[in-house]
């Protein structure tokens, strides 16, 4: 007894209509956008696979920040490109490091934005890898003391959010230890826990500097045929204390999203990476898709998929869209 007697176009006749059963909604609180702060004073450097997107220096850093925090957005995630890169990434865990100092002005000027940090060592290494390197190779559980001395860092600056994207073993355990013995119990740990090693994080590694030297990142990051793995690198991660977990990148991993979604009870971001958002604006310049529905599709995509929140460089534009 289907048709005539069903007819589901009678709910989507009018946008009054539609706007009331709609399912996937998108709010500017759901939006996390990712900012790259580098040395200098009035620094604005332009990256140029990813048109829109720009090293800051800290004070038009604390500019940009006050610009998402009158739109409304869930908050920013900030990476960090400091003046010298070693082999041990001594950067990163500097308490006068480029991101310990955007962090405090953040905070001193800008204190209603919440405020992640990245917290890994690829920017931070000559070699642009996530660890140390020994005979080739990244070396796990010596690279955990550099990444539990920068998430304290980060904390002890004024971070509100901490967000491991490493993709070392026992990363989180060690991260939630070092904060717990420093006195920071409720600083919450983001988990990026299931993250591929990924074509798509091409346009950031010109962003940020990171691109590695020799290698790629195979070896830490997850091999994108794999499912199963994101569940168990997921149900891993919480156990040792993760908050909440994150899938990067967003669009050619919606189904790891909506199986984290149906399976785990925490709060569940994902990340459309710097490929995602040039390819996307790249078909636009080329007059081949309408940017605007683009960039909300995409999003709405995302939250269909089961994710709470969205890191996207679209974060500013999709709020304009929708307010
Ligand atoms: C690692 C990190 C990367 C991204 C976020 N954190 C790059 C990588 O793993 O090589 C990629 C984000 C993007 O492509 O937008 N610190």
């Amino acid at each position: 007894m289907a048709f005539p007697v069903h007819r589901p176009r009678r709910l989507r006749s009018s946008e009054a209509m539609r706007r009331l059963v709609r399912e996937a909604r998108l709010e500017p609180s759901q939006f996390v956008l990712p900012l790259f702060v580098c040395p200098g004073e009035g620094v604005r450097k332009d990256i140029s696979s990813m048109p829109g997107v720009a090293q800051l220096s800290i004070d038009n850093l604390v500019r940009e920040a006050e610009s998402c925090r009158a739109l409304g957005l869930g908050g920013v995630i900030l990476f960090g490109i400091p003046e010298e890169k070693d082999e041990f990434a001594s950067g990163a865990y500097a308490d006068s490091g480029i991101a310990q100092r955007a962090i405090r002005a953040l905070k001193r000027e800008v204190p209603a934005l919440l405020v992640i940090t990245d917290v890994c060592n690829c920017e931070y290494t000559s070699h642009g890898h996530c660890g140390l390197i020994e005979n080739g190779v990244v070396q796990n559980d010596p690279s955990l003391e550099w990444l539990a001395k920068t998430a304290v860092s980060h904390a002890r600056a004024g971070a509100d959010i901490v967000a491991p994207s490493d993709m070392m073993d026992g990363r989180v355990g060690a991260i939630r230890a070092a904060l717990d013995s420093s006195g920071f119990v409720n600083m919450p740990i983001l988990s990026y826990a299931a993250k591929y090693a990924s074509v798509f994080y091409g346009p950031f590694r010109e962003a940020a500097e990171s691109t590695p030297q020799f290698g790629d990142r195979r070896g830490y990051q997850m091999d994108p045929s794999n499912g199963r793995e994101a569940m168990r690198e997921i149900a891993l991660d919480l156990e040792e204390g993760a908050d909440m977990i994150l899938v990067k990148p967003a669009m050619p991993y919606l189904d790891i999203v909506s199986r984290a979604r149906e399976r785990f009870e925490v709060p569940i971001g994902a990340y459309q990476v710097s490929g995602e958002f040039s390819m996307i604006l790249a078909a636009a310049r080329n007059g081949w898709l309408d940017l605007d529905r683009a960039i909300l599709e995409s999003l709405t995509g995302i939250r269909r998929a089961g994710a709470d929140f969205i890191l996207t460089y679209f974060a500013k534009r999709a709020t304009e869209l929708l307010t």
